[in-house]
C-alpha cells in the first residue's frame, strides 16, 4: 500500500510527463506556486469550464455570463474590504528564517493528530473482521480523545481568527509547541497581518501612476456590472450571474501543488434575491451544487458539506463543499448567502443607487445575494486525483489508468490502424476526418497496439477505435472502452452514435 503523500506525487509527476500541468518558467527554475497547463491540462480544463457554464447558464434561463476585465477601480477593494480585511496571519522563524501562515502551522499540528487517529483506525481495521468504522470512531477512547483535542484546538483557532488576535494565535502555537519544519526550533517572530493582493501601477508614472489590484475574487466584477446586466437584461428577480475568470493572490504558504496557487481561475455566480428570501435561496444552492458534483460520476463518498460556524461579518450562512484530495478533506467550493453587504457598499462608496425595482412588490431594495464560488483549479486537482489509477491487471502487468468522466476528457477518441500498411491508414483517416468535426480525437499509427492503448489509458481517451483487416471486409472496427478495457465490433456508419450513447 502506498501513502497518500506517495500517491499524490505520483499524480503531480503524471500531470507532467502527460502534458497536463508544468511548472511556469520551468527553464528558469519555475515560480513557485505558478503553474502551466499543457496539451492535455488545457482541454480539461476548458471542458470543466464548459460543463459549470452549461449547467449554471445554458441550463437556467435567469441567469446570464459576464466577463469583467482584471483590473478595476482602487475603490472597489476598498468598497469591498479587500484592502483592509483581506489579509493572512504570517509568522516567521529566526533561525531557518522561513515564512510561515500562522494558522496553517496550526493547521498542520492539527493534521498529526488526525494521521494518528487514522493509523488507530487502520491497525483497528486489521484486527476486526466486521469492522464498524463509525462505531470505533465513536468509542475508542483513545480516538475519542484525539478527536477532542482536535475540536478543542480547532475552536481556539477560529476564535483567534475572528477576533484578529495575532498575539493569543502566538500564544497559541508557543502552547501546541509548534516547531519550524525546516530549522526545528521555536524561535518564533511575533505574528503579523499580511495582505494578500498584488498592487501595481496604471499609466506612466511621469503622470502621478495610480496604483491599482489584480483582483482577489471574481465576484466584484459582477456586483460593479449589477446596474448594467440588470437594466440591459431586463432581468427579473431572482436571477444570477456568472463568471469565469483569473483571480490573483499572493499566498504565504504556497504548495500542494495547483491546491493553492497565486494566480488561478474562478467560477463564481452571484444570485440576487429578494431580501428575506436569502436562506431558502442558499439552501436551493446547496443542494444544485452539490448535485452538479455528483453528476460527473465521482463517488458521493468523496463529497462532504462543512458548515462554518462562525461567519464573517457581512454572512448569514455559509458552506464549503470539501473533496477527498490525496491530503484529505479540504475546500473545493463555497456557497455563501452574503446578505445584501456587497451591494450596499459599492452604493455607499460609488453614490450610485444599486437598487432593483420590484414591480410585484412595487418596492425598491438593495438584493441580497448568495454567491457559489469554485476554482477552477482545485476543480481540476479533484477530477485529476479522483481519476489517477494503478491497475493490477489480470495477467499480472501494471497500467496507468486515468478514469476521467467522459464529459471532461480531453481525448475522446483515439483512431489507431493496427499496421501502418495494407490501406488501413488511409481508413483511419477517414474516420479521423469524420469524428473531429464533433469531438476532440487523436490519430496515433506509432508502436504496437498495445502500447498505443497503454499511451491513451494514461491520458484517459475513453474510447481507443481500431481498424483491422476485417474493417476493409465488413466497415467494421473494434472499439476499445477505457476502464473495462472491453472490446465491440462497431460499424463505423454508427460510430458516431456509439460514441455518444455509451
Ligand atoms: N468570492 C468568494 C471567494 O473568492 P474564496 O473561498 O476565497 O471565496 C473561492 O474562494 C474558491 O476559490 C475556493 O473555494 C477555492 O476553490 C478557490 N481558491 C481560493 N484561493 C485559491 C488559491 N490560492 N488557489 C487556487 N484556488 C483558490
Amino acid at each position: 500500500m502506498i501513502t497518500n503523500e506517495e500517491l499524490f506525487k505520483k499524480i503531480i509527476a503524471h500531470a507532467k510527463e502527460y502534458g497536463y500541468v508544468f511548472p511556469s518558467s520551468e527553464i528558469y527554475d519555475g515560480l513557485a506556486a505558478v503553474y502551466d497547463y499543457g496539451q492535455y491540462g488545457v482541454e480539461l480544463k476548458n471542458n470543466i469550464k464548459q460543463y459549470w457554464w452549461k449547467s449554471m447558464v445554458q441550463q437556467h434561463e435567469n441567469i446570464v455570463g459576464v466577463d469583467s476585465a482584471i483590473f478595476m477601480h482602487p475603490t472597489v477593494w476598498k468598497a469591498s474590504g479587500h484592502v483592509d480585511a483581506f489579509n493572512d496571519p504570517l509568522i516567521d522563524n529566526k533561525d531557518s528564517k522561513k515564512r510561515y501562515r500562522a494558522d496553517v502551522l496550526v493547521e498542520d499540528f492539527i493534521q498529526k493528530i488526525e494521521e494518528k487517529i487514522n493509523k488507530e483506525v487502520e491497525k483497528a481495521k486489521k484486527r476486526f473482521e466486521n469492522f464498524d468504522e463509525e462505531l470505533y470512531r465513536k468509542t475508542n477512547q483513545r480516538v475519542v480523545d484525539y478527536q477532542n483535542r482536535i475540536d478543542a484546538i480547532r475552536s481556539q483557532l477560529s476564535n483567534l481568527l475572528n477576533n484578529n488576535d495575532l498575539v493569543g494565535l502566538k500564544d497559541l502555537i508557543t502552547e501546541l509547541e509548534i516547531a519550524c519544519p525546516v530549522s526545528g526550533s521555536r524561535n518564533w517572530t511575533d505574528v503579523r497581518q499580511f495582505n494578500l493582493m498584488f498592487a501595481t501601477q496604471i499609466g506612466s508614472l511621469a503622470d502621478g501612476a495610480d496604483t491599482v489590484y489584480l483582483r482577489p475574487e471574481t465576484a466584484q466584477g459582477i456586483f460593479t456590472n449589477f446596474l448594467n446586466v440588470y437594466k440591459t437584461g431586463r432581468m427579473k428577480i431572482p436571477f444570477g450571474i456568472a463568471q469565469v475568470g483569473k483571480a490573483f493572490r499572493n499566498e504565504i504558504v504556497a504548495r500542494q501543488f495547483i491546491f493553492r496557487m497565486r494566480e488561478f481561475e474562478q467560477m463564481e455566480m452571484q444570485f440576487f434575491v429578494r431580501p428575506g428570501e436569502e436562506l431558502q435561496w442558499f439552501e436551493y444552492w446547496k443542494e444544485t451544487r452539490m448535485k452538479w458534483h455528483l453528476s460527473l460520476g465521482i463517488d458521493e463518498q468523496n463529497y462532504r458539506f462543512h458548515d462554518h460556524e462562525k461567519l464573517a461579518h457581512y454572512a448569514n450562512a455559509a458552506t464549503d463543499i470539501e473533496f477527498r484530495f490525496p491530503f484529505g478533506f479540504k475546500e473545493l467550493e463555497g456557497i455563501h448567502s452574503r446578505t445584501d453587504f456587497d451591494l450596499k457598499q459599492h452604493e455607499q462608496f460609488s453614490g450610485k443607487k444599486m437598487r432593483y425595482f420590484d414591480a410585484e412588490t412595487n418596492e425598491s431594495y438593495i438584493p441580497y445575494v448568495v454567491e457559489t464560488s469554485i476554482g477552477l483549479d482545485r476543480m481540476f486537482l479533484a477530477v485529476l486525483s479522483y481519476a489517477f489509477d494503478e491497475e493490477t491487471l489480470n495477467d499480472g502487468t501494471q497500467r496507468v489508468v486515468l478514469r476521467l468522466p467522459v464529459a471532461l476528457a480531453p481525448v475522446k477518441a483515439a483512431v489507431l490502424p493496427l499496421v501502418k500498411k495494407d490501406g488501413l491508414p488511409e481508413i483511419a483517416r477517414e474516420i479521423m476526418t469524420k469524428l473531429k468535426a464533433v469531438m476532440m480525437c487523436q490519430y496515433d499509427e506509432k508502436d504496437a497496439i498495445g502500447r498505443r492503448y497503454r499511451r491513451q489509458d494514461a491520458i484517459g481517451t475513453p474510447y481507443s477505435i481500431t481498424v483491422d483487416n476485417q474493417t476493409k471486409e465488413d466497415q467494421t472496427v473494434t472499439v476499445r472502452e477505457r476502464d473495462s478495457m472491453e472490446q465491440e465490433r462497431v460499424a463505423i456508419d454508427n460510430l458516431l452514435d456509439y460514441l455518444h450513447l455509451s
